[in-house]
């Protein structure tokens, strides 16, 4: 069953607690993590746990800095809500204060949810997604997790109502990321992804497929794309929490190479489904 957790206790899901002086919800002064459990292991845990660590000390919260801390939280919220496979939600705000731009002398705020996992639909695994193109109208720190996501909410609802999946966010003629993924294409059998700087997310699923190339002897470029490029690739897809690995077949209208699910992305989603299992991945010879 669903379940949610605020500041010590653990409560139904549709319970309300968070008061109106609370600073995620008037500022959207926090930062969160998704995290998605297989058969009741959190996936990449760690390193979820140490990008929200990162992303509050990027953005001066008084957080608890013990990875274990967190891992008994959610483990308890697991464990509580008896799913094997769910999502995971953590929040953690400047906390409760009267409305005051200045940090407030407040702990800070804790929540949780962990709900069913968000199923993809089956069509978009087997035959891609369709995308955007839409500028990166995002501040200048897009490495910390924060939950201000405005511009990303913009683009992807503009996604939607073209039909698509995913808006594929640029700046000055590059590719960064997804509104909620990072982006991979396929050239003449490498990956190439943008490098990691302040202007995307570190993704988790990111660094899963960074290791599963490296075993399958994928070449994998860290190199920032032009979206002319993007255009011209063999394969595109995304990566994310949620969407794991999932292909684009379209951009803006444009076809991505065959119009199919292609050879490379389906090998690392297969690989990929073996990891999160937790099974090991046979070698490429
Ligand atoms: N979003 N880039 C952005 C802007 C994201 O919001 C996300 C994830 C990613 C992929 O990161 P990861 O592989 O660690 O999930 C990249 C989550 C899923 C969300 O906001 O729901």
């Amino acid at each position: 069953m669903a379940i949610a957790y605020s500041n010590g206790t653990f409560i139904d899901l549709d319970e309300k607690v968070i008061p109106i002086d609370e600073r995620g919800h008037q500022f959207g002064d926090g930062v969160y993590e998704v995290i998605r459990v297989y058969d009741g292991k959190p996936f990449m845990l760690k390193e979820h746990i140490e990008r929200l660590i990162q992303s509050g000390k990027a953005i001066k919260l008084k957080i608890d800095e013990n990875v274990e801390t967190y891992e008994e939280l959610i483990q308890e919220g697991i464990s509580r809500s008896g799913l094997r496979n769910c999502d995971v939600y953590l929040q953690i705000t400047r906390g409760i204060a009267p409305r005051n731009h200045l940090f407030p002398n407040a702990p800070v705020s804790i929540t949780m949810t962990v709900k069913p996992a968000k199923e993809m639909p089956k069509e978009n695994r087997e035959n891609g997604v369709r995308a955007i193109f839409h500028p990166d109208e995002r501040w200048a720190k897009c490495f910390i997790k924060s939950l201000n996501l405005l511009p990303n909410i913009l683009a992807k609802q503009e996604a939607f109502e073209k039909g698509c999946f995913e808006a594929i966010m640029h700046k000055e003629g590059y590719v960064t990321e997804g509104t909620s993924s990072n982006v991979f294409i396929v050239k003449d059998g490498a990956i190439y992804t943008t490098p990691l700087t302040e202007n995307i997310l570190p993704g988790i699923t990111r660094i899963a497929v960074k290791q599963l190339v490296n075993r399958l002897n994928i070449p994998f470029v860290e190199k920032n794309v032009t979206t002319t490029e993007l255009l011209k690739a063999d394969e595109v897809f995304i990566t994310s929490t949620t969407a794991e690995v999932l292909p684009v077949v379209e951009v803006e209208g444009n076809t991505i190479g065959s119009g199919k699910v292609g050879a490379v992305t389906s090998t690392l989603y297969a690989a990929f489904q073996q990891v999160a299992k937790g099974e090991t991945i046979h070698e490429r010879h």
